[in-house]
């Protein structure tokens, strides 16, 4: 470690940072060495999905011991999720010299129930690394910058590789793209250029297909990547697919835009059902959504289009300004959701340090 006049370890520090969930217009499916992607990956960070963490590091007793990690999810202690954050916390001894000798208490809490079925990896990882990169910020006296922004999606990226693109507000990019300036298989960018109007303050309504765990996790479907008979056409289709979509969000073009996002979303899906061993994630009633979604489209040429995370769930995309429109297609499609849960979202900021005792 290299001590500087900042240097405060021995101290107490607490950190709080909400972070939103994100949803991929560009599919990463697929990694290779520690979490890094096959393919580079586009994706809306949310706004009202979120997830609220507070750290609190003390010294231990025995400095060089640690991390020792208490964990509270809502309130609660739950040994599932403290077993996967102990074992990710060990190899960020490498990134963090501070935590062998802390003890960390790491309380967290979702926006939405976890039962609903939208992925809480991108917000939790994102809020936790973001709340550890400010530890170490105060305990080394640090600024909160460019360079803290860049570690904490690299982080969050170790914890779920989705997860480093919720670092950063509007839209994001992880993995390098030659149509991507800045981009790094390391870590998430924000795009460095202004998106057209009509994708500012882009709607996503999730529609509750059906709720609870994946039927496959995230990590062996990646893993099902290795030697699958069409893992090099889809890496280069979805590098193909981001060139495009980068053209589309400067030039406004919203029907290409709808069929980039359903393309990747059911290549995704394709490269499921393809796999050995195969997985359908799609619910019968994802599929009438689908198709009530295209009948609609086709009808009334309202601007709105789907895409779809590994699993039933379904997110409507829609410009602001279509929001009356596409109120009625919701309540078509409401029937088809689960208890007709629809959680209302929106493209957003990025993630909020707040302020904690
Ligand atoms: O970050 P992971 O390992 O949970 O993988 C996420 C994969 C998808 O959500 C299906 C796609 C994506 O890019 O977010």
């Amino acid at each position: 470690m290299t001590e500087t006049g900042n240097e405060k370890h021995g101290e107490r520090a607490i950190a709080c940072w909400k972070s939103p969930s994100n949803i991929a217009l560009i599919k990463y499916w697929g990694k290779r060495g520690n979490q890094l992607p096959r393919n580079a990956s586009l994706s809306i960070t949310l706004s009202n999905a979120y997830t609220v963490t507070r750290v609190e590091a003390a010294p231990l007793a025995q400095a060089g011991t640690g991390p020792e990690v208490e964990f509270r999810f809502e309130g609660e202690p739950n040994p599932a999720f403290a077993a996967r954050i102990e074992k990710y916390l060990k190899q960020l001894t490498a990134y963090f010299d501070f935590l062998p000798d802390v003890k960390l208490l790491i309380e967290t809490g979702n926006s939405f129930p976890h039962s609903a079925g939208i992925a809480s990896s991108a917000s939790g990882m994102s809020a936790l690394a973001l709340c550890l990169c400010s530890i170490e910020a105060q305990l080394k006296g640090q600024q909160e910058d460019d360079t803290f922004f860049r570690k904490a999606s690299l982080i969050s990226r170790l914890g779920s590789g989705s997860a480093c693109r919720s670092v950063f507000g509007g839209i994001t990019v992880w993995g390098s793209h030659p149509a991507i300036a800045g981009s790094s298989d390391e870590y998430a960018v924000q795009l460095d250029f202004e998106l057209h109007p009509v994708f500012r303050g882009l709607m996503d309504a999730i529609l509750i297909v059906h709720p609870g765990e994946k039927g496959v996790s995230s990590s062996k479907g990646h893993q099902l990547m290795e030697g699958h008979p069409y893992a090099e056409a889809r890496f280069a289709h979805a590098a193909k697919n981001l060139s495009e979509l980068a053209g589309v969000l400067k030039s406004g073009d919203w029907d290409t835009f709808a069929g980039i996002v359903e393309n990747e979303a059911l290549s995704l899906h394709a490269m499921m059902l393809t796999s050995s061993p195969w997985f359908m994630l799609m619910h019968p009633n994802s599929l009438m959504i689908i198709n009530e979604i295209e009948k609609f489209r086709k009808q009334t040429g309202t601007k709105v289009c789907f895409t779809l995370d590994a699993g039933p769930n379904i997110h409507l995309l829609y410009p602001a300004d279509e929001a009356e429109r596409v109120a009625s297609l919701k309540e078509t499609l409401r029937p088809h959701c689960h208890n007709g849960v629809i959680i209302e979202d929106f493209m957003g900021n990025g993630p909020e340090k707040l302020s904690c005792r």
